[in-house]
């Protein structure tokens, strides 16, 4: 009797393993690609040292950044400098070294050698030190060069033993700027789909561009388009799109449309109330349409406050996630990475819930035929 029950719980188990789902993804994780959601270092660890600095780049690696972003400005002698701005004043000490040009400090009125005599400041909650820190380099808080940044994320790679990945920004809509980036890029040997690498702007003619001079090149970096997550009215259906800034100014791209010249669209974070909802679908919408997504900026200072942000969007599937502290985030990912169940586990709890469900129903035919 033991023998045939035991051979009827076996054949009811087998029947419960073909209900359970064989589509649990490779890792668990809602991401596009499966993998872990990357924290992006935005202008460095730019909450803690002045922004766009070698130092505050180094600071973020060993914070468990992934990537570094520099954003790009041109200068007067046609280098590509790390700068939010395309004027000085704001982070740097211009204005008691240099008088004014043209009414102004515009990045573009300044040739490198004069840029590289500027120290940046510390602006918002940032400082020029950090507990127990020490920068690599020896000028960690001048302007770097696009170069210079390609270099520390390069050394820092071989210091961690992680590769460090560059999110360059073009900040200008200029063909100038594409090709600069595009060729140093290229010279430092980046060029596939595969390399750490993001280029972003938030104007679509210039990832359009981009795209198409990659493909003259052979060359295949993935491109973000960045903007906001909308909803429109489309025949009377809801429908999540990317609010852009396009050629003839502001208006809304089909998420399939993005799709067909970038790889991931990087979308502003707390503009509900501007009408920017990050929404469950629109990351599904996104990732059904091939694309990442890549939120900014988390800037949250305080790690209760923080994390709670971070897991509403990661449990979304946001696949990456720009931040100013990139030690908070990088241990909101981890707890986030760590609280989703192995495809094991998740293949072993529906065999469990499988197996009592068979059994029960045995239980209650063996009831009924009572
Ligand atoms: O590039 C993503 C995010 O950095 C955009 O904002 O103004 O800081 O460059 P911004
Ligand atoms: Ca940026």
């Amino acid at each position: 009797m033991k023998t045939i029950g035991l051979l009827r719980s076996a054949a009811l188990l087998y029947g419960a393993l073909a209900l359970v789902p064989l589509t649990v993804q490779a890792t668990g994780l809602p991401t596009l690609d499966g993998n872990a959601p990357i924290v992006i270092a935005h202008r460095g660890a730019s909450g803690y040292l002045p922004e766009h600095t070698l130092g505050a780049y180094e600071l973020a690696v060993r914070m468990g950044a992934d990537y570094i972003e520099p954003d790009l400005q041109l200068t007067r002698d046609g280098h590509l400098v790390a700068m939010h701005d395309d004027t000085l004043e704001r982070t740097t000490n211009v204005a008691d070294l240099f008088a004014q040009r043209n009414g102004g400090y515009a990045v573009s009125q300044f040739t490198l050698a004069e840029i590289k005599t500027l120290t940046v400041k510390p602006v918002g909650t940032a400082s020029m030190s950090y507990p127990g820190f020490t920068p690599g380099s020896a000028e960690p808080f001048r302007v770097p060069t696009f170069q210079e940044v390609i270099d520390i994320a390069k050394a820092q790679s071989i210091a961690t033993g992680r590769t460090i990945g560059i999110y360059p920004e073009a900040k200008q809509a200029d063909p100038v700027m594409e090709d600069k980036i595009l060729q140093t890029l290229a010279a430092n040997g980046y060029g596939s789909s595969t390399d750490a690498v993001f280029i972003q702007s938030f104007s679509e003619a210039t990832v359009r561009s981009l795209d198409q001079k990659q493909q003259a090149e052979g060359m295949d970096l993935p491109l973000v388009l960045l903007g906001a997550a909308v909803t429109i009215d489309v025949g009377g259906q809801t429908t999540p799109m990317m609010g852009v800034s396009g050629p003839s100014g502001n208006g809304v791209l089909s998420l399939a449309e993005v799709a067909t010249f970038a790889d991931g669209v990087g979308v502003v974070i707390g503009y509900e109330a501007f009408g920017y909802a990050i929404t469950q679908d629109f990351i599904d919408a996104a990732h059904a349409a091939g694309l990442q997504v890549h939120g900014w900026t988390f800037n949250k200072a305080d790690w209760t406050s923080a994390n709670a942000e971070y897991q509403k969007y990661l449990a979304m599937g946001m696949d990456g996630v720009f931040s100013n502290y990139p030690d908070l985030a990088d241990s909101a990912r981890d707890q986030f990475v760590s609280s989703v169940p192995e495809p094991a586990s998740v293949v072993l709890m529906g065999l469990g819930l499988a197996g009592f469900a068979a059994i029960a129903r045995r239980n209650g035919r063996m009831r009924l035929s009572r």
